[in-house]
């Protein structure tokens, strides 16, 4: 009760502030950070070949102390975890390295260590390994730079009766919640033995402080959504964690209750699939990280996607009553939030389900409009109260080629919005030509967000095989920061 007064207060000073957020809020730190191995900036998005950022997760330890990166090895193969400084973003002690580790997944930051989701190839000649040195998902442990403990979360033995599980593409999340003690990581799974055998589909994973992968009831799952094409993860006091996946039939859902892609979740958009994708609403290859965050001290999350809208609901007959198909309202795509009061409860309605509205998007929180293309979506909270969304813009947008996947054009900038735990937009959005979002964006305690990027120019005009396949690498990392100057209210 108390809280809620503290919100509306806060809201109402922060009304009275416009253009909360301004350009000259935007810290750089550009190549601060040397790296002792390199690093290949470029992802090339499944099925378009358009370029993305490679993700390099980031995380800043419980006391403020400590912030590390993680990062593939531009040999793609070997996942470095560098230490740095929270202030000046430059390295702290030596470079740890995860070896045979095939993506930087995801990083949890503790006051003595780290926590990091990988992928690897078993050890040839292991009983029951997947064919081709596929590798499985699994989570490490460092503390003081030494490994503390490792647990695969797919492969031989885990949850074998379900049938067993690798990852050639991780393209999830790993969160923490220091309440419980307990890691959650939420990630594409692809099945080698049992009834999924050769299907993609997703799994959320528990695992507690000393390293045992946990089987909960209500919470662990080893099949969710098919075809995931995107997952927003976050942690709760408890499990089961805030969770979010799009899938291959039409929908996006807050799957925290059901961990798949029952009617029994909440429906928070209707996206157009085609051949299985719905957009890239949460980045699509190396998205998945900061698409869903939570409100500090509070149970209130954001969550910010990019979306073509949705008309003409139509019965999805292949999944039966209750299921839907949609058209795409437009051919480029907005960004769009949902707000959540607590990890199963959207604010507002839920997206239709009703077979023949004309609408199937009136539910959606638009924070653009009109006809160029938003990407690279990605929210941060800056406390109770104000978030940050983020979102890259092609100002001229070719979106034909691919119904459902990105677009390509000009790179317009990267904007950076204040937006309320309601949902309420503060100011303008502010722009900047020359820093992208790359990795998580963190809060850094003090009203402060900040995350990993590298300087460099971004092309968003072709795929990246139509670079002549030369490969940019870099040994050097920057990082960017935003900082909320009205809320000394916000803390
Ligand atoms: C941006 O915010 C700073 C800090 O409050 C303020 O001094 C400056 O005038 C603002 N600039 C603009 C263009 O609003
Ligand atoms: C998705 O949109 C395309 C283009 O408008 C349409 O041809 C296709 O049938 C839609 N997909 C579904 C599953 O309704």
């Amino acid at each position: 009760m108390r809280f809620s007064l503290l919100g509306v207060v806060l809201l109402s000073a922060a009304q009275s502030v416009t253009a909360a957020l301004n350009a000259s809020l935007l810290e750089k730190y550009v190549d601060s950070l040397e790296l002792t191995s390199s690093f290949n900036p470029v992802k090339e998005a499944y099925w378009t070949g358009y370029p993305h950022h490679r993700r390099t997760p980031f995380a800043v330890s419980p006391d403020g102390k400590s912030a590390y990166i993680a990062y593939l090895d531009s040999s793609e193969t070997d996942v470095h975890v560098q230490k740095v400084n929270p202030e000046t973003f430059k390295a702290v002690g030596s470079t740890v390295t995860v070896t045979g580790g095939k993506e930087a997944g995801g990083l949890v930051a503790h006051n003595d260590g780290f926590a990091l989701l990988t992928n690897e190839a078993l050890p040839s000649g292991t009983t029951n390994a997947p064919a081709d040195n596929t590798p499985v998902p699994v989570l490490y442990l460092y503390t003081n730079g030494a490994q503390t403990w490792k647990t695969f979360l797919g492969g031989p033995g885990v949850h074998a009766s379900d049938g067993l599980h690798a990852s050639p593409d991780l393209n999830g999340d790993l969160v923490y919640s220091s309440d419980s003690g307990i890691y959650g990581a939420y990630f594409v799974v692809t099945a080698y033995t049992g009834w999924a055998s050769g299907h993609f589909g997703d799994s959320i994973q528990y695992v507690d402080k000393t390293g045992e992968l946990l089987t909960l009831a209500d919470a662990s799952s080893s099949w969710g959504c098919s075809h995931n094409t995107g997952i927003a993860f976050e942690s709760a006091s408890e499990p089961p964690f805030a969770s979010i996946c799009a899938e291959d039939q039409g929908a996006i859902w807050l799957n925290t209750k059901t961990r798949g892609m029952t009617t029994d979740g909440v429906k928070v958009a209707n996206e157009n699939t085609t051949n299985g994708a719905s957009g890239e609403p949460m980045g699509g290859m190396s998205g998945s990280y900061s698409a869903l965050a939570r409100f500090k001290d509070s149970t209130r999350y954001i969550f910010a996607w990019p979306s073509r809208g949705a008309v003409d609901v139509s019965e999805n007959e292949w999944m039966g009553t209750g299921y839907t198909h949609v058209l795409p309202r437009t051919e480029n795509r907005n960004v769009a939030v949902a707000l959540f009061s607590d990890k199963y409860t959207k604010l507002g309605e839920e997206a239709t389900s009703e077979v023949g509205a004309q609408d199937g998007d009136s539910q959606v929180n638009w924070v653009t409009e009109g006809v160029k293309d938003h990407t690279n979506v990605h929210a941060a909270a800056f406390g109770p109260v104000n978030a940050l969304v983020s979102w890259e813009e092609i100002s001229d947008p070719v979106c034909d080629e691919f119904v459902a996947m990105g677009c390509r054009g000009t790179f317009s900038g990267t904007y950076f919005q204040q937006i309320t735990y309601k949902g309420m937009k503060l100011g303008q959005p502010i722009k900047s030509e020359d820093v992208y979002v790359a990795g998580d964006m963190v809060n850094m305690g003090t009203r402060r967000i900040c995350w990993p990027y590298v300087d460099m120019e971004w092309d968003l005009a072709e795929a990246v095989n139509s670079w002549g396949g030369e490969t940019t690498t870099t040994t050097k990392m920057s990082f960017a920061c935003l900082k909320l100057h009205i809320s000394e209210l916000d803390d």
